[in-house]
């Protein structure tokens, strides 16, 4: 198996409560390397590349609302199989019902917005991870 990155964010929810650190000590402590950090404020046009495949469902104007709702922490982290052990450390979309031990099921739940507030988000396939990172880190 070869080393992969992934690309994760820390959205607005998580910078707002002070919860950066905490979640990326537990990526670090599953034995991940982080390799680049940084916080920014995303804009319409990267979201609208970084969600394409969201684009026209019924939460995608509310979560590009969200996911401007303030800073986000943008990380590349790297290891064997990170992509999706990065996602099940970050567990399920739904935090309310997240497995305990994961950053959403520890640290989310609803809060009755218009769209899952749900902490971090990890790439998906080693083309997604690419192409995010590129999004995010160019
Ligand atoms: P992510 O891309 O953020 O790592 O999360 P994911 O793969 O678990 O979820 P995905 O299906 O890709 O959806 C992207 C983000 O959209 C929000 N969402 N809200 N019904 C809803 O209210 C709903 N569905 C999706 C979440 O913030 C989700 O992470
Ligand atoms: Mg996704």
């Amino acid at each position: 198996m070869s080393t992969e990155r992934t690309l994760v964010l820390v959205k607005p929810d998580g910078v707002n409560r002070q919860l950066t650190g905490q979640i990326l000590a537990r990526i670090e402590a599953k034995g991940y390397r982080l390799a680049e950090l940084k916080q920014v404020t995303a804009t319409r046009a990267i979201l609208e590349s970084h969600y394409e495949e969201h684009v026209g469902k019924p939460f995608y104007e509310p979560l590009v609302e969200f996911m401007l709702s303030g800073p986000v922490v943008a990380a590349i982290f790297e290891g064997e199989r990170v992509i999706e052990g990065f996602r099940s450390l970050a567990g399920t979309t739904d935090p309310t019902t997240a497995t305990p031990g994961t950053i959403r099921g520890d640290f989310g739940r609803d809060w009755g917005e218009k769209v899952q507030q749900n902490l971090v988000h990890g790439s998906d396939s080693p083309e997604s991870a690419e192409r995010e990172i590129g999004i995010w880190f160019s």
